[in-house]
């Protein structure tokens, strides 16, 4: 699904580290706690693909699109005056619609942004059908908040946090309570995370240079995948 923040770009990077520790743990669960729009769950090869996210209505536009994408065809997107009252008025509709137009009109995809398709029309129908053609089968997917998500044992656990330095999700993400939730979560499974920057009692295992096109505060930074230094 297009979606800010997306790891698409970066999975060529950050797969073979997921893939190599699932191949440690055969039996293992994997599992995204901030899932997004799938853009790596969707290409992990393994048995068991679980994907979390706090948006309960990303979570239910893309339980829709597993099982009934043709509905989301059928929607036609809205104007710009429905979209401002839509997005102050939430309660009334199903919430997989709020996701429809919270995400697919918007600027960068971004949820409820601004509002973009009479700036660039076609934006809407492109992103649905860019979301239909994604292979979600096979993916469980749950509307939680993270820490709710119970720790297990030998399981791989994929986080695609918020970045620090910029709140697209609108979440207000307490990171350091993170940080002491993956310190927890790494005694007993293996943690991959990605970010920029991280405490440093986590080592970064890879990098890339990336140009974000969103935001200048963000130019030329370093995608870095950590992991917790036991
Ligand atoms: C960087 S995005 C994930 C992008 C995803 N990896 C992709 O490639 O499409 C981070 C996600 O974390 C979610 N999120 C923010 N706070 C959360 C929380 N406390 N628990 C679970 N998910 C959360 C946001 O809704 C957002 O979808």
């Amino acid at each position: 699904m297009r979606y800010v923040g997306t790891k698409r770009k970066l999975a060529k990077g950050i797969l073979p580290y997921i893939q190599k520790a699932l191949a440690a743990l055969p039996n293992a669960k994997y599992i995204e706690p901030f899932v997004g729009g799938c853009n790596m769950i969707d290409q992990v090869k393994h048995h068991t693909r679980i994907g979390c996210d706090a948006n309960p209505h990303l979570i239910a536009l893309l339980k829709t699109a597993q099982s009934n994408p043709e509905k989301l065809l059928e929607v036609e997107c809205l104007s710009r005056q429905a979209y401002k009252y839509l997005k102050s008025n939430k309660e009334p509709y199903l919430d997989w619609y709020v996701g429809l137009m919270g995400f697919m009109p918007t600027f960068n995809n971004q949820w409820f942004h601004s509002f973009h398709e009479d700036l660039k029309p076609g934006r809407f129908s492109a992103s649905i059908r860019s979301l239909i053609n994604q292979d979600l089968s096979g993916i469980k997917l749950i509307n939680c908040d993270y820490q709710k998500i119970p720790i297990e044992k030998r399981n791989v656990i994929y986080c695609d946090i918020p970045y620090r330095i910029e709140d697209y999700y609108k979440m207000l993400f307490n990171h350091d309570e993170f940080y002491e939730w993956a310190r927890f979560a790494s005694k007993d499974n293996i943690v991959l995370i990605s970010e920029y920057e991280m405490p440093e009692d986590f080592t970064c295992i890879w990098q890339k240079v990336v140009k974000p096109r969103i935001n200048a505060i963000a130019r030329n930074k370093v995608e870095k995948l950590f992991i917790y230094k036991h």
